[in-house]
């Protein structure tokens, strides 16, 4: 895709460069690498790699409960590694794969994805499904509230009369830790949103561009929504602020 993508896709793809790399190598054997998250504020937290290659025996018990309710044909936008489509076709739904990452669709279809696309999901023609799924907070991908608006606007084109949309996110505010809350008051100062983080990711000796990443409360998902016709629902509400959610449109 890289030579047909525009500006705004390669942009994005470059910044998930270091990520598609780290999944590599990791599917490639190197089983201990990380990558490292800076946020623009210095912040640097360590992710090992393995944590994208969960199976269903450790998924998070709202992946559990997203994966009970996925329904007839499903997109998982953001598949990643493709872990919850492969937990998906094994429980005989038809799922279609979509990824921005040249590196990540690879891996996916070694695994043994049976129908990946790579694409922005900003771009991706419509097509009818019956489930879309964002885990492992991928709606942050629409990257601030008007990309949300954006995202939430175009979605209801792929939807079956009676599908669904299931977003995992989560409430940064939730916490007590004086250097994110003194991060969400910059963003608010600066007339963004709280959860609208800036990071960009480190991997051996790969330097992503800078990228924003939206993590949304319920709340605001719900108002949001509500502007575009979408009923929500929340499944599920954690103490760390992460929560499962259930968008439909009523008729
Ligand atoms: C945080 S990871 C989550 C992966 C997987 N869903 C999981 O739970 O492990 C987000 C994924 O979204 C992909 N992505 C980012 N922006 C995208 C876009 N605009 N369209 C499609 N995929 C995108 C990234 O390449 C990455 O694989």
């Amino acid at each position: 895709m890289k030579q047909n993508a525009n500006k705004d896709e390669r942009t994005l793809m470059d910044a998930m460069k270091p990520h598609g790399q780290a999944l590599l190598d990791y599917y490639g054997g190197d089983t201990s690498v990380e990558m490292i998250l800076e946020r623009d504020d210095g912040l640097q937290v360590r992710l090992p790699v393995s944590v994208f290659f969960r199976t269903p025996d450790t998924f998070f018990p709202l992946e559990d409960a997203a994966i009970e309710l996925c329904k007839g044909r499903v997109l998982d936008i953001g598949a990643g590694t493709g872990l919850h489509a492969l937990a998906l076709q094994e429980r005989g739904h038809t799922v279609t794969a979509l990824d921005i990452s040249p590196e990540a669709v690879d891996v996916m279809k070694r695994c043994g994805v049976m129908d990946v696309r790579i694409g922005d999901i900003f771009r991706f023609p419509p097509e009818p499904f019956d489930t879309l799924l964002l885990l492992g907070h991928g709606i942050g991908m629409v990257e601030n509230l008007a990309g949300l608006d954006r995202f939430l606007k175009r979605m209801k084109a792929f939807l079956e009369p009676d599908g669904q949309l299931l977003i995992n996110s989560m409430d940064v505010t939730v916490t007590d830790d004086p250097q994110h809350l003194m991060y969400h008051q910059s963003n608010i100062q600066a007339c963004r949103y709280a959860g609208e983080i800036r990071l960009r990711i480190l991997y051996k000796d790969l330097v992503g561009d800078w990228y924003s990443w939206l993590h949304v409360d319920a709340d605001t998902l719900e108002k949001h929504g509500a502007e575009f016709g979408w009923k929500t629902d929340v499944i599920a509400h954690e103490v760390d602020g992460n929560y499962l959610a259930r968008l439909t449109v009523g008729s």
